[in-house]
């Protein structure tokens, strides 16, 4: 009984760390033809800006939750919504750039991504 508890314990924690894969140069290299001139570091950038900026109101939100069409609409909003939240400026034009690009890259890891709508 006390293994099947620790099992499961092992499983529940291995599907949340999961849920954002940590982005590799696999997945810069994957959305190069894409993203011209993007680094991993961008990606890592993009990461955290939504890990510690879109969890304020509700959860984060699984990137796979919407069509990569609907991101595009939702990230600039939800960037006016934080932005206005704050009271300021938190996530600029080139901070928006990186999230967009870490949803749109990491939302159907091992996919292309298609250029902007
Ligand atoms: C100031 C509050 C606030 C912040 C900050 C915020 N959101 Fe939201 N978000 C909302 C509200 C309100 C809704 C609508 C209710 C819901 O779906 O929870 C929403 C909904 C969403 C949805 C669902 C949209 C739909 O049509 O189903 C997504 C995706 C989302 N937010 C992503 C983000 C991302 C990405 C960020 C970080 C930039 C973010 N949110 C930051 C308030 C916020």
């Amino acid at each position: 009984m006390k293994k099947i508890g620790i099992i499961s314990a092992m499983v529940i924690l291995c599907s949340c760390s999961a849920k954002f894969i940590t982005p590799t140069q696999v997945d810069v290299d994957r959305v190069s033809s894409t993203y011209p001139g993007y680094t991993l570091t961008d990606l890592n950038q993009g990461k955290s800006i939504y890990e510690q900026n879109c969890n304020k109101c509700h959860g984060l939100k699984k990137l796979s939750s919407q069509s990569e069409k609907d991101w595009n609409v939702v990230v600039p909003e939800m960037v006016a919504k934080a932005n206005k939240k704050a009271g300021s400026t938190i996530i600029d034009a080139k901070a928006q750039d990186q999230l967009l690009k870490y949803i749109l890259t990491m939302r159907t890891p091992g996919k292309k991504v298609r250029a902007a709508f």
